[in-house]
């Protein structure tokens, strides 16, 4: 069976597909709908359900990408979603809630595994990153391939809080940056990483890569920069093959 529902849990959707896990290949349509607020379990578990109910997939295996430090299916941090989500065991509460059974995976994490195995990440050794400039920053590291999960790359500290309140998408759009003055916001958010780092490449995913072209010419930095190749989608594939 290589087809597997993957979902995506943001924090402003919730997108879901059939994915064709040997190919990374959409096999449905993409459906999402907008991150219920407060985005606490009960609310987001309706439109979980909602969707599973939408491709008809009660009893089967669903791949869920969620925005959180996930360690032992447990969420462990909640910057992007509703406090109440700590200490929630996620493939229990996805099994009581839905009837279904989950495999459980950071946001950016799968939206790495996605581009490492079908996308700009392809054969890439060395040390690879991807972000996700979205509603927050996720990062998702990998050495010679292999994942190192977890990382929290958004949140290293920068001015009076963290880097993505200034160089996510989220930030640019609130705060009506202009692709220049946004641009050196992740320019320097890209030294920094650099700095500690050294990666090899770095992959610009989420929503706004599509829109590389407008500020590409702001980012100065040593190693490849180049953007997602599955751009928004890549964190329902990731998900997708993760449970696969
Ligand atoms: C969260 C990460 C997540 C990222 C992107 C951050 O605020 O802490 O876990 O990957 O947003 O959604």
């Amino acid at each position: 069976m290589s087809h597997i529902l993957g979902i995506d849990v943001g924090g402003s959707g919730v997108k879901a597909a059939i994915v064709d896990t040997e190919n990374g290949e959409f096999v449905s349509e993409k459906i999402k709908y907008a991150t219920p607020q407060p985005s606490n379990p009960k609310n987001v578990g309706k439109v979980l359900n909602q969707l599973i109910d939408d491709f008809s997939w009660k009893y089967k295996v669903v791949g869920c990408g969620f925005p959180s430090i996930i360690k032992d299916d447990i969420c462990l941090s909640a910057a992007n979603i509703d406090n109440s989500w700590v200490g929630v065991d996620l493939c229990r509460y996805f099994e009581k809630t839905t009837k279904c059974r989950a495999v459980f995976v950071n946001d950016a994490d799968a939206a790495g595994i996605a581009e490492m195995n079908f996308g700009a990440g392809r054969r890439k050794m060395g040390t690879v990153l991807l972000l996700t400039l979205g509603t927050g920053i996720g990062s998702g590291l990998f050495r010679d391939g292999r994942l190192v999960p977890n990382t929290e790359l958004g949140h290293l500290l920068y001015k009076k809080s963290v880097f993505e309140h200034y160089a996510s998408n989220s930030a640019r759009k609130k705060k009506q940056l202009s692709w220049r003055a946004w641009g050196a916001e992740l320019n320097t958010y890209l030294n920094h990483i650099e700095l500690i780092l050294n990666p090899d490449l770095i992959i610009l995913g989420g929503g706004v890569s599509k829109r590389f072209d407008f500020f590409e010419k702001y980012l100065k930095v040593n190693c490849e920069l180049v953007p997602a190749s599955m751009q928004n989608n890549a964190g329902i594939i990731g998900a997708a093959i993760m449970a696969k």
